[in-house]
This record gives C-alpha cells, sequence and structure tokens, in this order.
C-alpha cells in the first residue's frame, strides 16, 4: 500500500516511524514534512491547507491511503478532497472536524450525547463574559471557540485576565473549572465502531510543576500506572461511542481518531476538550508502543472495515517522550539555530529543516522531541533525558519534570 501522510510535526514523523516499520506500506510519502520525515520518507511540497492540491497530489501519488496529520487541513476540507479524488483517507471531513474547529460545537454535541463534560456557556459580549466568570467562579476557564495551536485556553484566578482573554477573541466557551490528573485517550473509529489506544498523559504547561503559559504540550508517557482500572472501556463507553453516534446521527459522521481529553475528577471522568487527530506529543508516546502495523489499522478505519480488523497490539514497557522547545516558545519562537545530536534514534522532528549546507536548524516552537521506551516507566525517563542531554539547540527549553510524579508514585486519580 502508498501511503501519503500530511503534515510537518512529531506527529507526522511519529506516524511515518510506525507505517515505515508496517509491512504492508511498500511507500511512503510525507508532504511537507521536515528533516525528520526526510530521512523516512519521500518528502513532497504541498500546501497542507489547500484541498485541491493535496488531493492533486494524492492522486499523482496513486495513493492507497491519506494520513492527514494536523487540524487545520482537517478543518480546511482536505480528507473531504482525498475521498473525492476516489483515495482512501485516515481523517474526518470539515464537518466531523468541527468537533475540534469549534469549542462551541464540541460542547453541543456532548450535551445532546450525554457525554459528562464541564459546564459552559458561549459569550460574545463582555456582559456575558462577566456572567459567565461570575456563575462558575474562579479559577476561571476561558477557551477562544475556534483553532489556536494549544494556546486558545486561559486558566486563571484573576478575572481581569480572563476578561481581557475573553474581549481578545471573537467568541469564548467560558465553563467550570474541572481539578483532576489529565489523561489523553485516543480513539481510533470508522464513524461506527471505536478501537481506543493506550491512555496517555500530556504535560500542557511550559514550566516544570505545570507553572506558565499553555503549549501544545511539553511531554508525555504511556501507559498510566495510577489509571483506574476500567477507565478506559468506561470512557469509550460513556465518552466515545456516544459522540460518533451523535455524530453519525446528524449526517456527519466522525471517522478518523477522535482524541479525547479528560480530567479524572472527584465526579469521575469529564472531557476537558475533543481533538480530531492525533496528539502531540502523546502520540509519540502510544506509537513507540504499538506492537501491530499502524497503516493496516489506518486503513480499516478509512475503508469501514474496523469491526472485523484484529485489535492493536502492545509492547510490554512504558514511553517517555520530552520536547525541547525554542527560546521565546510559546510566544513566537527564534528560529534558524542550528541542532546538532537530532539524527540519534528515538529523536522525533517537529520544527526542524535541513539547510542547504547540511545543518539541521530549527523552524518552529516545538523542535524535536526525545522519545525512549523502556522495562519500566524510571528507565524510559531515564533514556529520554539522556537522549535529550546527547542534543544541543541554543536557547532550548524543556521540562525537567515529565513522567516524575507517575515514577514517584504521588499522581492519583480521585475515587469517582
Ligand atoms: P484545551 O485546548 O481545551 O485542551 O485546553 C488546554 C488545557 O487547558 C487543558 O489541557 C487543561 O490543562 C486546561 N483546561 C481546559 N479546560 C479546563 C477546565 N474546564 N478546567 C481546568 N483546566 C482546563
Ligand atoms: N497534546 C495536545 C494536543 O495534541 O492537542
Amino acid at each position: 500500500m502508498r501511503v501519503l501522510v500530511v503534515g510537518s510535526g512529531a506527529r507526522e514523523h511519529a506516524l511515518c516511524l510506525a507505517l515505515a516499520a508496517d509491512p504492508s506500506v511498500t511507500a511512503l510519502v510525507c508532504a511537507p514534512g521536515n528533516a525528520g520525515t526526510a530521512a523516512i520518507a519521500e518528502q513532497r511540497g504541498v500546501d497542507p491547507l489547500d484541498p485541491a492540491a493535496v488531493g492533486a497530489l494524492a492522486r499523482e501519488l496513486h495513493a492507497d491511503l491519506v494520513v492527514v496529520g494536523p487540524e487545520a487541513p482537517l478543518v480546511a476540507g482536505v480528507a473531504d478532497a482525498v475521498r473525492q479524488a476516489g483515495i482512501a483517507c485516515f481523517g474526518p471531513s470539515r464537518e466531523a472536524a468541527q468537533l475540534e474547529g469549534s469549542k462551541a460545537f464540541a460542547k453541543d454535541v456532548m450535551a445532546v450525547a450525554g457525554v459528562p463534560t464541564a459546564a459552559a456557556r458561549v459569550c460574545v459580549t463582555a456582559a456575558e463574559a462577566e456572567a459567565a466568570l461570575d456563575e462558575f467562579g474562579p479559577p476561571y476557564v476561558v477557551k477562544d471557540d475556534g483553532l489556536a495551536a494549544g494556546k486558545g485556553v486561559v486558566v486563571t484566578s484573576d478575572r481581569d485576565v480572563a476578561l481581557a482573554h475573553a474581549a481578545a477573541c471573537e467568541r469564548v466557551v467560558i465553563e467550570e473549572y474541572l481539578d483532576g490528573p489529565e489523561v489523553s485517550l485516543f480513539c481510533i473509529t470508522d464513524g461506527d465502531t471505536v478501537v481506543p489506544l493506550l491512555p496517555a498523559q500530556d504535560f500542557k504547561r511550559i514550566g516544570d510543576s505545570d507553572t506558565g503559559p499553555n503549549t501544545g504540550g511539553m511531554g508525555a508517557y504511556a501507559p498510566l500506572p495510577w489509571l483506574p482500572p476500567g477507565l478506559t472501556s468506561d470512557v469509550v463507553r460513556r465518552v466515545a461511542i456516544p459522540t460518533v453516534q451523535e455524530m453519525a446521527r446528524r449526517g456527519t459522521p466522525f471517522a478518523g481518531l477522535l482524541y479525547i481529553g479528560l480530567a479524572l475528577t472527584g465526579k469521575g471522568p469529564r472531557v476537558v476538550e475533543f481533538n480530531a487527530r492525533f496528539g502531540d506529543p502523546e502520540t509519540q508516546v502510544v506509537l513507540a508502543l504499538l506492537d501491530s502495523p499502524l497503516g493496516a489499522l489506518l486503513q480499516a478505519a478509512a475503508t469501514g472495515r474496523l469491526a472485523t480488523h484484529p485489535r492493536p497490539r502492545w509492547r510490554d514497557g512504558s514511553a517517555v517522550t520530552v520536547v525541547l522547545a525554542a527560546a521565546d516558545y510559546p510566544g513566537p519562537p527564534r528560529t534558524g539555530d542550528v541542532i546538532t545530536g537530532s539524527e540519534q534514534e528515538g529523536v522525533v522532528h517537529a520544527g526542524t529543516r535541513r539547510r542547504d549546507d547540511g545543518a539541521v536548524v530549527s523552524s518552529g516552537g516545538r523542535v524535536l522531541s526525545a522519545t525512549a521506551v523502556g522495562a519500566t516507566l524510571a528507565e524510559a525517563r531515564h533514556r529520554a533525558y539522556d537522549l535529550l542531554a546527547a542534543i544541543d539547540l541554543p536557547g532550548g527549553q524543556f521540562r525537567t519534570d515529565i513522567a516524575l510524579r507517575a515514577v514517584e508514585g504521588t499522581i492519583e486519580a480521585s475515587p469517582a
């Protein structure tokens, strides 16, 4: 099978690594890709936000499967264009991708489907925002309704900061604060059958001990030793299946990856957010532990055959990934810094490109992530940090506490 992966982040590099290991994948192309994907896949230039251009490229390549990595192309309708070209696509339609593209839309689907989530108000005017903030009280959670690359959410106890964020966005969702450890559960679906992958945990804040602003994600690990048994099947039953059924009922079936971001609160799991694609950096750790072919699984989802496809198998052990971000991230990052050590096994590239003189330089906010597996979580963590220590990026920033509390055993889900 000939596979085209669309995107240029660490998620796409991780997808390419797993697809390259699938014996049924005979040709692998990544467009536009980065310096990491260039080492394992043919690179093609394309504007990932141009549905017609991606559809034309898929046809020119005689692709059997297109995997759309990031949310922006999905929201722009890239999956629709690929399917119109007669090619199987892993990724939801433009309309179904609204589960990520609009937080107000996602809240509406959850309300109708009876999915447990934070109570929320959609606000446009300052008066509406003030009323919602006072209804829920601090800490305040204010979310830009539209796509914001993981940076549209402000959680603060300062009412003026909350109001200023609301004023800076056209439309916001203001919601109840959810307290408890967060879990990312990826579910593969063909619009009907739901297949969960391994739960993972992401670290959203830039600083150690969850301080500073939100980012796209600074590190991740899987599996989660502290997770209550049965949580995955519970979330599939109470969240994934009702959501997929409600999307089908609306005539906009969701096929692709349903990313369920959860908070495990004292009242049980609550959905924090939906995304319409694999998460980054969680994909690096989840796919590092996958022991069955990825291409065949995504192909089965893209062609409505998940019910009869073998379930994914997982390796024993744990995986940890630590993100190395550029100076100034999550603000506008400094780019063009020379990176050394990035060719090592386990380095997953995000914002990197190869300069004409051969040097690998930074080209984005999250530059790369150091990923390692180990027999135990502690071993995987040591290996990931050892790998990171062998990489140099001037001004690079990383968290030193990825997976630390899980290794120490000081993280706990409150009983439901
Ligand atoms: P989102 O883009 O919706 O995932 O939000 C980004 C991050 O903001 C989440 O991973 C949480 O850490 C935090 N967050 C979002 N919604 C809430 C909430 N209702 N309560 C507490 N934290 C939240
Ligand atoms: N790791 C968070 C995300 O992919 O949105």
